[in-house]
């Protein structure tokens, strides 16, 4: 058996330790993908499932898309690795230019970095930085918010708010404290985009700017619309209301849009669909389609040249990775802009979002069904949980859904979510939910 072969399917499963994976169960059943294109992967077998999750939220132009590939494959033979750290390559400039292009407002300085999380903490580094050198050291508090995702890193679990990534992991980081989460099911049921209760919980903030006084605290960040606990999208006018507190207190406040980002939500920024303006956006995934890693900040200007003083040859921020802004990363990076703005997919994506929600919540009666929320290309279905046995029905769905139903799908605990390329068509749209709603069925 060649083991060159990605499609050539591996006899020894142990070595390898996989993320955020039930190891054990994995390895007596895999789940083994060898290949892709445009909506579907394949198995090494040559079974084709639908890719119902856009890899995991990163694959937003769908899968060995050929304008990507041929830019990742002339990069490769080009320049493999300039030296980030005093040296420059021109791609890493202009991508960073295109992103800046993208977003909204004065964002307009762009730090690389190789992945969602570590975006989260250069992030979180900036803000200290920033107020420690306009001379304001004492603000060092950080508040995220409860159900927050904000990747793995020690800066990211401390202000996430998923009790499994935290709690194994000793104490973290001090001076955090947390906004309480913005889902209520009784008052937000069945939601399709933004729901309408639940802005004044944005004014827990000053809350907490009571307790500790605004002096201490640097900075809030949130998801937009938290991804990773279940999708919870902001109800109406909760992050109008959370920026203007932030902005009486001096706070920066700053989206991590690691999901949000580059058309989920029929945007290239949630900020731009929200109509508000964060001093930082971190971003990841959608930037290359998830063919290359690669993540980044984007910074406002005024932030951004706040750290433009000192000596000239004197380095203004002591921080940075080997592969910020790697050649390959950012060749993938243009490639997947250009796609994404020849096809139009991120207005794409807003032009589907009532067919998606539509399909979605159709699947409201089907046994087990708690909840349905469908906001851009994203659904997530909560399904109640087996007595005794939390995620097992969940666990079950996805597994069923890979091997018997030609799906791949994602669950948070028993939430059933599905994001898939924003390519998809309305008739994919249509098998989508009709193997949602057979996965449903057969773990009923
Ligand atoms: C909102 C958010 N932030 C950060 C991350 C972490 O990104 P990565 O896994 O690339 O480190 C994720 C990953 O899903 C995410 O959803």
């Amino acid at each position: 058996m060649s083991t060159g072969s990605s499609a050539a399917a591996p006899n020894d499963l142990a070595a390898y330790w996989m993320p955020f994976t039930a190891n054990r169960a994995f390895k007596a059943a895999p789940r083994m993908i060898a290949r892709a294109k445009d909506m579907h992967y394949f198995t090494p077998e040559g079974r084709a499932v639908l890719d119902g999750v856009a890899g995991l939220w990163c694959c937003n132009a769908g899968h060995q898309r050929d304008e990507i590939v041929a830019a990742i494959q002339a990069q490769a033979s080009e320049l493999d690795f300039a030296p980030p750290f005093q040296f420059g390559h021109p791609k890493a400039f202009a991508l960073a230019t295109r992103i800046a292009d993208l977003a909204p407002g004065d964002l307009d300085h762009v730090f690389f970095t190789n992945s969602g999380s570590e975006a989260v903490d250069t992030a979180l580094k900036i803000a200290l930085a920033f107020h420690n050198i306009r001379g304001e050291g004492a603000r060092q508090r950080l508040i995220g918010r409860e159900r927050g995702y904000h990747g793995v890193g020690f800066g990211g679990i401390s202000v996430g708010g998923i009790v499994s990534n935290r709690k194994f992991f000793g104490g973290l980081l001090t001076g955090v404290d947390h906004l309480p989460h913005t889902y209520d099911r009784a008052h937000q049921g069945f939601s399709r985009g933004e729901p309408e209760w639940g802005a004044h919980l944005a004014d827990e903030l000053e809350r907490i700017v009571a307790l500790h006084d605004a002096s201490t605290i640097a900075a809030v960040i949130i998801e937009p619309m938290a991804g990773s606990t279940g999708v919870l999208p902001p109800p109406k006018g909760y992050l109008q209301r959370l920026r203007a507190i932030c902005d009486r207190h001096g706070i920066l406040l700053i989206f991590d849009e690691v999901i949000s980002g580059f058309g989920r939500l029929g945007f290239a920024f949630a900020a731009e669909r929200y109509g508000v303006l964060p001093d930082m956006i971190c971003f990841a995934k959608g930037v290359t389609s998830g063919t290359v890693p690669m993540g980044g900040v984007l910074v406002r200007k005024g932030l951004h040249d706040t750290f433009m003083r000192g000596p000239d040859h004197a380095i203004e921020l002591f921080h940075g990775y080997t592969y910020s802004a790697h050649p390959l990363a950012c060749a993938a990076g243009l490639a997947t802009l250009d796609l994404y703005a020849r096809e139009n997919l991120f207005a794409r994506a807003l032009g589907l979002e009532d067919t998606f929600g539509d399909a979605l919540q159709a699947l409201a009666d089907l046994p087990h069904v708690l909840d349905i929320r469908t906001i851009g290309l994203v659904a997530a279905i909560d399904l109640a949980p087996i007595e005794g046995s939390p995620g097992l029905r969940g666990f079950k769905a996805v597994d069923h859904a890979f091997h018997k139903a030609d799906i791949l799908l994602r669950a948070t605990g028993d939430t059933l979510v599905a994001t898939p390329p924003l390519i998809i068509s309305q008739a994919q749209i249509g098998e989508l939910a009709e193997k949602m709603a057979a996965v449903i069925r057969a773990v009923a």
